[in-house]
């Protein structure tokens, strides 16, 4: 069956998921709403496309249009506060969610709210893997977990623009050699990195939590790639995961494996399939 999709913040991941709907690429679903607060956003991806969705940048009437109604599945790819923001009513609307900004889910009362929603509404929200792998090995051996850290290094354009710069009164521009910024656990890491970690709560979610998972961030000036390396002990072994991921040149702190990421679960919610993996 064909699902109608609305998708929620007109950037990096949001363009590309709307370029390859609209291109057929992604069988079995059209592209009814795009959605941004940005004009500007709405208005180069919109005419990018041949199939013209309707086109909203304000919520109550993206909510309330006779487009919505008829939606199947609204993918959120635009940030924590518009996750926050948007999330409850969406799901209370009885629609399917993809949310791509996964840090929200640090909030426990979003976080309890929605997994009550699902309950209720017999919902699905899905996260995709993002800019990581590894995400079905800790998920199957959650319960035996000792210890997992996460070390993300990334350079100072990527890192730029983090609340962690403005609290600690610190000029991003002014790191010149390698060195730990921050170290934490998940949830602290999300409040001073939101835009750059997404990664860590994913790991939490599937893991052992956001205070329980440690998160260091190194920044390093000489690195081009956004590198994860996710060092994981457990029961019966331990494993170390490491990606290395190209940025994409429209959004530094955004990988291209995000991207594609993304894609890959639209077209596994849309297309009945082998499941592969946990
Ligand atoms: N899960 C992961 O591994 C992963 C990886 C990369 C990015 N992300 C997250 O996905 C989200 C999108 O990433 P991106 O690179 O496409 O970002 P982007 O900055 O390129 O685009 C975000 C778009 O959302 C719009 N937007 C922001 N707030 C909004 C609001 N309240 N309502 C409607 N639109 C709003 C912006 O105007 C912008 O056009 C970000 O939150 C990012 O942190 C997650």
């Amino acid at each position: 069956m064909n699902k109608e999709i609305a998708i929620v913040g007109c950037g990096v991941i949001g363009s590309e998921l709307a370029q390859n709907i609209d291109m057929n690429k992604i069988p079995n679903c059209s592209l009814s709403i795009i959605f941004d607060i940005d004009k500007n956003k709405l208005k180069t991806v919109f005419d990018k496309l041949t199939n013209k969705p309707a086109v909203f940048s304000n919520f109550k009437d993206f909510m309330e249009s006779p487009q919505f109604k008829k939606i199947d599945l609204v993918i959120e790819a635009a940030s924590i506060t518009a996750a926050s923001l948007y999330g409850i009513d969406v799901l209370k609307g009885g629609k399917d969610m993809m949310i791509m900004s996964v840090g929200v889910f640090s909030d426990y009362d979003f976080y309890r709210e929605i997994i009550h929603l699902i309950k209720m509404k017999s919902s699905n929200v899905f996260l995709p893997s993002g800019a990581i792998g590894g995400i079905d090995l800790i998920r199957s051996i959650k319960n035996h977990i000792d210890s997992i850290t996460l070390t993300t290094t990334k350079n100072n354009k990527s890192l730029k623009g983090a609340p962690f710069f403005t609290n600690f009164k610190i000029n991003v521009d002014e790191i010149l050699n390698k060195q730990v910024i921050f170290e934490g656990n998940a949830e602290d890491a999300i409040k001073q990195f939101p835009s750059n970690v997404n990664v860590s709560a994913l790991i939490s979610l599937a893991g052992i939590g956001f205070k329980q998972t440690v998160v260091k961030i190194v920044l390093d000036p000489e690195v081009t790639n956004n590198i994860h390396e996710i060092c994981v002990k457990w029961k019966f072994g331990e494993f170390t995961i490491k990606i290395s991921n190209r940025p994409s040149p429209e959004n530094p702190k955004t990988s291209y494996l995000a991207i594609l990421s993304a894609l890959e679960c639209l077209r596994s919610i849309c297309s009945p399939d082998l499941k592969i993996g946990s």
